[in-house]
């Protein structure tokens, strides 16, 4: 058995920074591990053009701990209303690393997505000339859709019948969680990320000996058999799949509410949450480059310098993390054992 991983430095490819306060106490879970991290446009209002990223970045930079180096990697939330000249301009400043498409209403502040699909050709056909990713989330939302089968449905319905026909399009289907997504990313000439809570738990999470808030997110957890399809697609030496947490922080009276919103919080332990997920895969040789490797190569960045090591040795997860005296954050695995620990 395997007590001691040693890695090199790894990067989110999908995290949720959020802004003020919440990002100034998470970012430094996040930078104590991660070298760099994609960082999600879903604030509110939305982060839609240069003005917009740029001073995120600028809050962001801010708030990176002392001796910590840490680099965030700026997304633009993709509207209806942003044109190929905007693509140009966000491509031509090189602090915009890719576009995030949200159909309208799937997720959190996902109020200013995409509806109409053929609108938004002309701008996907511009990112496709400058090679600028475009990061997918993947559930169609018209409400006769089960909420299980919404990320199938936008497989078939969207994303292979409208944006697999731009050619050139770079693509990142964001936290899949179904076999089918895996089989599609297989097959196709797209990328793809997977979060550890898809890794490691099954519907059966949200609903265990009551309805637990905290273990729900968008794309909800499936069934067992699509966790067991993710399992193997981490196994799979091709580059196709990376490390995106999607860890998703949200106040604790807005998770445990009459409505609470979608969203893991995972940062705090992402690493070891994977290497958990890894060693029961028996995957443990892919994981350096699920973490480390494959999502920088595919967008086009140098591997990092540094080293990480993971030891395993037992320890329970915080109840909540106190943000101030108003706001906690309920973690994943909230008093839970978590197998490994940073060294
Ligand atoms: O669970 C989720 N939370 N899924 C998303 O797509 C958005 C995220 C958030 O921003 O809270
Ligand atoms: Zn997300």
């Amino acid at each position: 058995m395997q007590n001691e991983i040693t890695i090199t430095r790894p990067d989110d490819f999908h995290l949720h920074l959020r802004d003020g306060e919440i990002m100034k106490f998470i970012l430094a879970h996040t930078a104590k591990v991660f070298a760099r991290a994609i960082v999600m446009p879903n604030l509110k209002p939305p982060v839609v053009s240069l003005k917009n990223v740029l001073e995120y970045k600028e809050r962001i930079i801010k708030n990176i701990p002392p001796n910590c180096d840490f680099e965030p990697l700026m997304t633009i939330y993709l509207t209806e209303n942003h044109t190929p000249d905007d693509i140009e301009e966000f491509a031509k400043s090189g602090i915009v690393k890719a576009l995030k498409l949200y159909p309208n209403s799937a997720t959190t502040n996902s109020q200013h997505g995409i509806s109409d699909f053929d609108k938004i050709i002309p701008v996907l056909e511009t990112m496709a000339k400058f090679k600028i990713p475009l990061l997918i989330h993947g559930e169609s939302v018209e409400s006769n859709i089960d909420v299980f089968d919404r990320e199938k449905r936008f497989i078939d319905n969207i994303l292979n019948k409208k944006l697999m026909k731009i050619d050139n399009l770079k693509i990142v289907l964001e936290h899949i969680t179904t076999k089918e997504a895996v089989n599609f990313v297989l097959e196709n000439d797209i990328a793809a990320t997977i979060t550890p809570q898809h890794l490691l738990m099954n519907r059966n999470a949200i609903f265990d000996g009551g309805i637990n808030p905290h273990n729900y997110c968008l794309p909800v957890l499936k069934r067992e058999i699509h966790r067991k399809a993710l399992l193997e697609a981490i196994k799979n030496p091709c580059k196709k799949f990376f490390l995106g947490t999607d860890s998703a922080p949200h106040p604790k009276n807005a998770k445990e509410s009459s409505c609470g919103c979608a969203g893991i919080y995972s940062a705090f332990a992402a690493l070891q949450l994977y290497a958990e997920a890894f060693e029961e895969a028996g995957a443990l040789d892919n994981f350096e480059n699920f973490c480390s490797k494959n999502g920088a190569d595919y967008y086009g960045l140098p591997h990092n310098k540094k080293t990480v090591t993971l030891i395993r040795e037992n320890w329970t997860a915080p109840s909540e993390f106190k943000v101030n005296s108003d706001v906690s954050i309920i973690p994943i695995r909230a008093q839970k054992e978590i197998k490994w620990r940073i060294k």
